[in-house]
């Protein structure tokens, strides 16, 4: 969760502009929700090095912040946003060329990628003090490369500027999805936390300081924000840790409205997705700031097993009940999308939800408001989503015990599935684990520790069809495997 500098500053970003935006982000209740990163993105760098190879930037767009400083030196804003008790966040590319301002107009500067120059880099962000970095794919496509490779070595190089520095660089893959990075980007070249994008980008950027025809025309529409969530949907790639990019955020921007912003918000939270508000964050207006700082959302959100819904209704086509499996028994979180141009009423049946019925309560979200779990009858306006969570009684699950390193027959035939895996993991240390299935599931979790005889729980999503599991990694102990079709 944070801001990035792209959909609002693009190639304008500099010192002043990220100091402004840090400050907003810190006192205006989103670092309280907890948006913590703040990200530079293209744009602040122009391709020079030194004879050393190190980056060179300029030092007009990033002057000494305090006393004893040196222009030219990204320590220097860094060290600002830290102070704010906010983390920092850097971009580059994995080819030799970055996107080169891409879309914008202005001049366009060659060799601003990070290739030849891997290990030398992120050891150089690590060192200035980032915490975070978006890796773009302009010319590591350009070059024709592939992106299980270059990520992967990209993934060496950034746990090997963690050992060095003793602090961790976020790795955010930028790749748009071209060669399906859900089957490659969860734990890629052995990390343990990442992200990769799933699309292309949400919008080109709108800068209000450029004022040129261009710019002006640039509006946001429901599109933009549907199309993201749709492309963005690999619910068996997506576990703790390992998170499907559905873009940056364009809150309260251009184009937006209300229910457009419910819409978004919604749709980011329900699916886990990282919440990057790419707004101005100085013209947000107090209704969408509750919004990107709505408590319960935000839980939803934050939810430990951080899976994608799973669409288990569309009663009319355009009206989608969306359902994200969460970590407490009988606990989730329904999104009732309507994309279409008229209101709706619509009726939630707990079967399809796989709960015995009647929960015991139902709320939205939005409003906090208690609904009735008899009736469960929720009326959403054209064009807009009702977010809501149910606490009821989990359907009793089909349970499969674990082999040494597999499990077998597991039968998920009504489609997507929902399971719960059980664990051991006495190692003292996250283990990434590859795991496949026959009927096609191919991905890693990322298992945290467990102490004594804990038992450790992460959602899983399998793909429809018969399937045997199987692990990578004896260091686990996989005890057995909760499968609840709905
Ligand atoms: C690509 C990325 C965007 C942004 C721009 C910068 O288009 O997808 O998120 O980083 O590059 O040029």
């Amino acid at each position: 969760m944070g801001w990035n500098s792209w959909n609002s500053f693009a190639n304008v970003v500099n010192s002043q502009i990220v100091q402004q935006q840090a400050r907003a982000l810190a006192s205006n209740g989103m670092k309280e929700a907890g948006y913590e990163y703040v990200v530079i993105d293209e744009g602040w760098w122009l391709g020079e090095r030194d004879a050393a190879g190190n980056i060179v930037v300029n030092p007009r767009q990033w002057p000494a912040i305090q006393p004893g400083q040196k222009d030219g030196d990204m320590a220097n804003i860094a060290g600002y946003i830290h102070s704010l008790g906010l983390k920092a966040g850097i971009y580059t590319d994995a080819g030799r060329d970055g996107c080169s301002m891409y879309p914008d107009s202005g001049p366009k500067y060659m060799n601003t990628g990070s290739e030849g120059h891997y290990d030398q880099d992120f050891l150089q962000f690590s060192k200035w003090g980032f915490d975070y970095v978006k890796v773009d794919w302009c010319g590591g496509a350009k070059e024709r490369r592939s992106g299980a490779v270059q990520y992967a070595e990209i993934a060496r190089a950034i746990q090997n500027a963690e050992t060095i520095t003793g602090r961790k660089l976020y790795f955010s893959i930028c790749e748009w999805g071209s060669q399906n990075p859900w089957f490659w980007g969860p734990g890629v070249g052995g990390i343990e936390s990442d992200i990769w994008r799933t699309g292309g980008d949400i919008i080109a950027p709108i800068v209000d300081s450029l004022y040129d025809a261009e710019h002006d025309k640039r509006t946001i529409t429901a599109g933009n924000v549907l199309n993201s969530f749709d492309a963005g949907l690999h619910p068996e790639a997506q576990h703790t840790s390992y998170y499907n990019d559905l873009d940056m955020m364009v809150m309260g921007m251009r184009g937006m409205n209300d229910a457009l912003d419910r819409t978004h918000m919604g749709l980011w939270d329900i699916s886990s997705a990282p919440l990057m508000v790419g707004s101005d964050l100085n013209r947000l207006s107090q209704a969408t700031l509750s919004l990107l700082t709505n408590k319960e959302a935000l839980a939803i959100h934050n939810d430990p097993y951080g899976l994608q819904p799973i669409k288990v209704d569309e009663p009319t086509p355009g009206i989608q009940i969306w359902v994200k499996p969460m970590a407490i028994a009988g606990r989730r979180a329904i999104a009732i999308l309507n994309r279409t141009d008229g209101s709706s009423q619509v009726k939630i049946n707990w079967e399809k939800l796989g709960l015995k019925d009647t929960p015991k309560s139902l709320r939205d979200v939005w409003d906090g408001r208690a609904l009735d779990t008899v009736n469960a009858t929720v009326s959403v306006p054209a064009h807009d989503l009702a977010l809501l969570i149910v606490d009821g009684e989990d359907k009793a699950p089909v349970e499969y015990p674990a082999n040494q390193n597999n499990i077998i027959g597991i039968q998920a035939r009504r489609g997507l599935t929902f399971t719960r895996l059980q664990y051991a993991n006495t190692s003292g240390h996250i283990v990434v684990l590859r795991v496949k299935s026959t009927s096609g599931l191919f991905t890693a979790l990322a298992l945290p520790p467990t102490i004594g005889s804990e038992t450790g729980t992460v959602g899983l999503i399998l793909p429809s069809g018969t399937a045997d599991l199987s692990f990578d990694r004896q260091l686990v102990k996989i005890r057995e495997l909760d499968a609840y079709a709905w």
